[in-house]
């Protein structure tokens, strides 16, 4: 679903990542963590096309980002990834099916089917009792939860979540992490940023950064690239 090879990004004088190899197989659930400053939401950014390396090759569900054009991106971006950022995005004093349904404006969906396909993604993360809610009517779980909703709209098959607890006590942080769980299990692959060990423990795979460089990687590959995968790669 995604890979990574020899990733490297700098901004002027900082190197937030320095050659990351990593490969994510479809249907996967791993927590990437690591230090404040030491590369993650670059790395996720990376994944999501929202930004390009400075050096290294990124393949998106079987696709050379850096052959793509930016129309081809955001089209890749609209069908294959979800993202549920840092800071939460909902806006001031939109009820929480709007901010949902906002998700497919540009999908040429016609309003009625925005709205129902927003229900239907809000009562999937559990919030059916919400939909009308704003987000200061809103706790922050719940809060976490529409942005869920959000990035899960369209059922992407690679779900990219930022910290999605960061900002939750842990009852709230728990409920957040068992929606991660049933998206990987209805098979979505899965890709949380986390500051908690204790939820990165309790995940698959675990892959660890500093500095902009893969320390550890639970999945064996470590920062060494993964040739076992090549050959699978290159006979589809
Ligand atoms: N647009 C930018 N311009 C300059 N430096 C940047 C930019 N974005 C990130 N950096 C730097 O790159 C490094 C990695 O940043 P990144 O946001 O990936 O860290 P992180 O691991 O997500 O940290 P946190 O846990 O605090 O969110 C940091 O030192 C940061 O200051
Ligand atoms: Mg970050």
């Amino acid at each position: 679903m995604v890979e990574l090879a020899g990733v490297t990004k700098t901004y002027g004088d900082v190197a937030a990542l320095r050659g990351a190899d990593l490969v994510i197989r479809r249907g996967e659930l791993l927590a990437i963590v690591g230090p404040s400053g030491s590369g993650k939401s670059t790395m996720l950014n990376i994944m999501g096309t929202l930004d390009r390396p400075s050096e290294g090759r990124v393949r998106i569900d079987g696709h050379d980002v850096a052959g793509l054009s930016d129309r081809e991106l955001s089209a890749l971006r609209a069908g294959t990834i979800g993202f549920v950022f840092q800071q939460f995005h909902l806006a001031f004093g939109v009820p929480a099916l709007d901010s949902v349904a906002d998700g497919l404006l540009y999908s040429g969906r016609p309003r009625a089917e925005r709205r129902r396909l927003a229900e239907q993604a809000l009562r999937r993360v559990g919030l059916g009792h919400r939909l009308h809610h704003e987000p200061h009517q809103l706790s922050g779980g719940e809060k976490q939860r529409v942005a869920i909703a959000r990035a899960v709209l369209g059922d992407p098959p690679l779900l990219l979540a930022d910290e999605p607890t960061g900002a939750l006590d842990s009852r709230s942080g728990a409920i957040v992490i068992e929606l991660l769980n049933e998206l990987h299990e209805a098979g979505t692959t899965v890709v949380v940023i986390t500051h908690d060990r204790d939820i990165a423990a309790r995940l698959p795979r675990e892959v660890r950064l500093k500095d902009g460089r893969i320390e550890h990687d639970s999945a064996g590959a470590g920062a060494a690239p993964s040739r076992s995968l090549v050959p699978e790669e290159a006979a589809r």
